[in-house]
């Protein structure tokens, strides 16, 4: 059993501790907000993860697991301190490490005994070094026993728990390595390929996977755009391109593009760190403006199918960047609503989980308590994010309910034949012949 102090509670941290205390460590949670932490106190959820209530639960009443706003609580005796704090978008598209940095000087301020601070935050290539320089600095000649350990975090949103009990890898990079051997100690349980590599290059695998995963994502989506051309089904070609053992099947569903809190400002950051060192990043460049179209091209596809979106209603189903999570930092779903009221659209909406984080950043959105409510009157339906309870809808009933019956799915979760069927002027994404309806 470790003592492990985990900083930052969001998707990252949260998963984090509340896994570790799992494996049976002792694990105190900080963080600044205090908000954030009283919820967790009383045992509610500050943010929505399957099964993560539950396991919190569980290991506070095992007392494996508590929280603090506090720096000195959280970091007493630990042994390992975690910083899985924001990393945002800086004004030019670099990583913000303002809030490291502050977790950064704390335990230099506070820690007085042998310790290992881990960088799971995703943080650009040298961040590593960098703390390790504002430890020092900070300290101002006082001694401390530490090391840096570059812990990258792999999790995906809606199925963070999975994703970090059974990881397909951990990495783990340091100069240092009897710390790195630590670390990978706290993950030998969940019996993982585990690569130890230095510092520079543990920090690189992190955006360069994600910026793998996007690029295929990207790629998939022109695909998808080509296939509309020439009359191509891109469900069927990512189907048969996964088949090949040395493609693979996943991240391949053409769609709205992709959003989050990190493909998007991962792939600006990496782009501008390549920059900053006189390269000349055209891919990530090509993968970026992809992605930024493909919003719009939903748009004019509706504003052509409607002959103008001036003072019509659409509907939108799903706002959280993907399914199982109410994550809305940069979804999909907000930007072409607001493309779509740009252009004069009232837009109405309905999300199993993120209506609360909606409404709080777009005052005009009018939110419903069912897809039949956003379906009521619509000139149009949009299908933004591929929730399962959107798999089978009363189509019928939505078909009568409709003003006009034209149906935007935008991540080819339904059946071109039975909407068409139905009545529906359906178009998808990159599905071949675009039109329909009775
Ligand atoms: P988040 O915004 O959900 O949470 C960050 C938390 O850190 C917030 O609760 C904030 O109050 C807290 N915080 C900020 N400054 C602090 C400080 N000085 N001391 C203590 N707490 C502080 O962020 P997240 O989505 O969990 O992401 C965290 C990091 O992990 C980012 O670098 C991100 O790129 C990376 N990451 C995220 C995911 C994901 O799925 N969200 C997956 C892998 C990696
Ligand atoms: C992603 C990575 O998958 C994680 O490995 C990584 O740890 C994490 O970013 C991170 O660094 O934060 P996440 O953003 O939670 O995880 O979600 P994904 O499942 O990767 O989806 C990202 C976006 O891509 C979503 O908007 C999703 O709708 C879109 N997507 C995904 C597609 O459009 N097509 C696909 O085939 C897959």
């Amino acid at each position: 059993m470790s003592k492990i102090c985990v900083i930052g509670t969001g998707y990252v941290g949260l998963v984090t501790g509340a896994c570790f205390a799992d494996l049976g460590n002792s694990v105190t949670c900080l963080d600044v907000d205090e908000n954030r932490i009283n919820k967790l106190k009383a045992g509610i959820m500050p943010i929505y993860e399957p099964g993560l209530e539950q396991l919190v639960e569980q290991n506070v009443h095992a007392g494996r697991l508590t929280f603090t706003t506090s720096y000195s609580e959280a970091l007493k005796d630990a042994e390992f301190a975690f910083i899985a704090v924001g990393t945002p978008s800086g004004v030019d598209g670099e990583a913000d490490l303002q809030y490291v940095r502050q977790a950064a000087e704390s335990i230099a301020d506070l820690v007085e005994w042998p310790i290992i601070v881990v960088n799971k935050s995703t943080v650009p290539v040298g961040t590593g070094d960098w703390v390790a320089d504002v430890i020092t600095r900070r300290r101002n000649g006082r001694p401390l026993e530490f090391s840096v350990v570059s812990n990258p975090e792999f999790l995906r949103e809606g199925s963070a728990i999975n994703d970090f009990m059974y990881p397909d890898r951990v990495v783990l990079g340091s100069m240092h390595a009897e710390a790195a051997e630590k670390v990978a100690r706290l993950y030998l349980s969940l019996r993982c390929p585990i690569m130890i590599t230095d510092l520079r290059t543990a920090e690189m695998i992190k955006y360069a996977s994600n910026a793998f995963l996007a690029t295929r994502i990207s790629f998939i989506n022109e695909i998808a755009t080509i296939c509309e051309e020439l009359g191509a089904d891109v469900r069927e070609v990512a189907r048969g391109m996964g088949l090949d053992k040395r493609i693979g099947p996943s991240f391949l569903d053409a769609g709205l593009g992709w959003g989050g809190s990190c493909f998007p400002k991962d792939v600006k950051a990496l782009a501008h760190m390549a920059v900053l060192h006189g390269s000349h990043p055209q891919l990530l460049q090509a993968v970026m403006d992809i992605n930024r179209n493909q919003r719009r091209r939903v748009v004019v596809k509706l504003r052509r199918a409607l002959g103008t979106l001036d003072q019509k209603v659409i509907g939108v189903l799903g706002l959280s960047f993907k399914p199982n999570t109410d994550d809305i930092r940069e979804a999909p779903a907000l930007e072409v609503i607001h493309l779509l009221e740009n252009e004069g659209a009232t837009v109405r909406a309905y999300d199993p989980q993120a209506m609360p984080n909606a409404a709080a950043v777009l005052p005009r959105l009018q939110l419903c308590q069912t897809p039949y409510e956003v379906a009521e009157g619509a000139d149009a339906l949009v299908l933004a994010t591929e929730w399962n309870e959107f798999k089978q809808l009363d189509f019928e009933r939505i078909y009568r309910v409709m003003r006009t019956p034209v149906i935007m799915d935008a991540r080819n979760l339904w059946e071109p034949d039975q909407m068409r069927r139905i009545g529906f002027t359906y178009f998808a994404i990159g599905r071949g012949n675009q039109t329909g309806g009775r």
